[in-house]
């Protein structure tokens, strides 16, 4: 949901920018752009579309300078445009701003800038702000921008530079994400961390309304009082490495790939044999576990399908009763909360601007938040009474499906601790859940050495234009999730019905040939799943029938099947999302789709 990237030093800005961007893009793709200090004045480079377009505008004429800013964008205030791509600067071009976010009272401001002569070329509302520094500036760049913010409304994250200041880069964040990061020597912000990594470890993570003001010669946090903050370094400990590709030919394909290990390493000290789980950074008491009668789940997209997932098995483990709901709903609808709500909101970048505002919305009521998130030292981390962290390590791909995972083990790991404290379960129970988690990782491998049987599937339905995705209890849950999937990155339309539910309405689109994936991994359910199946089959469906291995019935059912291995029921969604999650690759790459940068899509969304 755009990125955005600034460095000081000594360095060529312009390489550096780009190769920051680079690690930015999965937020935004529409266009890019840079502003480079040459010594004299600010030189702004950038056009619509992909990166490479700025990277060969630069190669053609290229920007000198040690001190710049860098944008690429995921358009909302005006189309996707050479015009509309920032950086945006006021009409002397003193002033260049690159920003994150969106600005609610533009129009207003705007109006009033005009009225006092002002002159705008974009249809962005980030032009507002370098106009409003301009108006404001005095001889103190840090004393404008702290004013200009302070009229600001919305979500920003920005930077600023300006040729009358040509030492020092200002930047503030509000609702959108900002960290800095500490090299000898040379400074930078960026939206996230990978976009450094290569240049520093040491990084500091800043809270909302607090401004930056870096020279050459080090960084100083400000409040907005314009008091100096005092604040630890955070060092990263993860490789640069892992924002790579690693041999694999897109980002979404490794980090299929790498969710055994993510699954492993997300239960690594919380799931243990003859142990209760251990949560070392959840405070949550027993006492206040016995005291919830009602616990939301909120988040967006795949996120909220976890949710659902987690719905299922809080209910059915913990025995308290569970609503689920998108986080952009569930903001505005005035919801019953009180102390004693429980909110977990899931959240794989922790910055999802609904997610954050229904956290705000449930903690202002005096509900208790638990986030689960894999970033740490993200918004919702920080602001949520409780984290867990999924340890997924660094998500690239747009498309989500390590975090996913590694989410329904969050799921899984909070329901048997509110069983454990809530007795809900026996001592024996709840360990026969804990060693068929253990095993999931090695179950997780073996799908992904069949894979072969999906991308042949694959292959010969990649033309049609419809599918369908059926599933009952969990197996519904991981439906949703595979139709999303498919949407997001091949855009195939797809739709998720639950077996039952069919009937109802959605029956009647089925006509000869049209696919259907049927998830039918529950026990209890399955025969109802097979009448479902075979309501589907008599009007034409081809069917794919995703099941258990050694349950073999289901192939006088349906025309082929896949075989997963078995795992408890209640654990069959972190195992049957794979085969689906290696469809929609498989079906984009058939159809050259752009996997990893879908259109219209961004991997971080922190505008509403
Ligand atoms: C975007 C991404 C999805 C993601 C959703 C929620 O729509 O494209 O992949 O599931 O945001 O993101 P979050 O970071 O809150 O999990």
């Amino acid at each position: 949901m755009c990125g955005i990237v600034g460095f000081i030093g000594k360095k060529d800005a312009s390489s550096i920018l780009i190769e920051g961007l680079s690690k930015l893009e999965y937020r935004g793709y529409d266009s890019a752009g840079v502003a480079i200090f040459d010594g004299e004045r600010i030189n702004v480079t950038k056009c619509k579309g992909r990166l490479v377009n700025l990277e060969n505008k630069l190669q053609e004429e290229p920007l000198k300078g040690t001190l710049g800013i860098g944008h690429t964008r995921w358009a909302t205030h005006g189309e996707p445009s050479d015009l509309n791509a920032h950086p945006h600067s006021n009409e002397d071009e003193t002033i260049s701003v690159v920003h994150n976010g969106i600005i609610e009272n533009y129009i207003h401001l705007r109006e009033w800038l005009i009225s006092k002569g002002y002159k705008f070329v974009s249809e962005t509302d980030t032009e507002v702000i370098p106009n409003l520094i301009d108006y404001f500036y005095n001889g103190d760049l840090v004393d404008a921008v702290m004013k200009a913010v302070a009229k600001m409304e919305g979500s920003y994250a920005i930077g600023v530079i300006c040729s009358k200041e040509p030492d020092k880069l200002v930047a503030v964040r509000k609702d959108s994400p900002l960290i800095v990061g500490l090299g000898k020597g040379e400074f930078f912000i960026a939206s996230d961390i990978p976009a450094i990594l290569n240049h520093t470890r040491d990084i500091y993570l800043l809270n909302d309304k607090e401004f930056v003001v870096m020279t050459k010669d080090g960084v100083k946090l400000l409040s907005q009082e314009g008091e100096e903050i005092k604040r630890d370094i955070y060092h990263v400990t993860w490789n640069a490495d892992a924002a790579e590709k690693g041999g694999f030919e897109h980002f979404m394909i490794k980090e299929i790939h790498e969710q055994p290990k993510a699954i492993k390493d997300t239960m690594t000290s919380r799931v243990m044999p003859g142990k209760p789980i251990t949560l070392d950074k959840i405070t949550i008491t027993k006492e206040q576990i016995e005291n919830i009668d009602k616990v939301y789940i909120v988040a967006c997209g795949t996120a909220y399908h976890a949710g659902i997932v987690g719905k299922y098995v809080i209910e059915k483990l913990a025995r308290i009763p569970v609503e689920v709901e998108v986080a952009s709903e569930f903001r505005y609808r005035d919801p019953i909360i009180n102390e004693r709500t429980l909110m977990i909101v899931v959240s794989q970048s922790g910055e999802t601007a609904d997610t954050l505002a229904a956290l705000r919305e449930a903690k202002a009521n005096g509900a208790r938040v638990i986030a689960v998130t894999n970033v740490v030292g993200s918004s919702v981390s920080r602001e949520a009474d409780d984290v867990l962290y999924t340890w997924a390590g660094p998500e690239i791909a747009v498309a989500s499906t390590k975090a996913y995972v590694t989410q329904l083990i969050a799921m899984y790991i909070i329901a048997l601790f509110f069983a454990e404290n809530k007795k809900t379960l026996s001592e024996s129970e709840i360990e026969e859940i804990k060693e068929a988690m253990l095993i999931l990782p090695e179950k997780a491998k073996e799908v992904l050495e069949n894979k072969e049987t999906i991308q042949k599937f694959a292959s010969k339905t990649y033309m049609h234009k419809d599918m369908f995705f059926l599933g009952r209890g969990l197996d519904y849950a991981v439906a949703m999730e595979g139709s999303l999937k498919l949407k997001e990155i091949s855009y195939i339309h797809s739709e998720a019905y639950a077996g039952g539910e069919l009937k109802h309405g959605p029956i009647a689109l089925i006509e000869k040939g049209t696919i259907v994936i049927a998830g039918a991994t529950q026990e209890k359910l399955y025969d109802k799943m097979v009448s479902n199946i075979k309501e589907v089959k008599t009007r034409g469906a081809n069917v794919l029938g995703i099941a258990f291995e050694g349950h073999t019935e289901i192939e006088k059912t349906v025309d082929s099947v896949l075989y997963i291995p078995e795992v408890n029921d209640v654990l069959s969604p972190v195992i049957s999302v794979i085969p689906l999650q290696l469809l929609s690759y498989y079906m984009a790459i058939q159809k050259g789709c752009d996997v990893d940068k879908p259109r219209n899509l961004a991997k971080s969304v922190t505008v509403e």
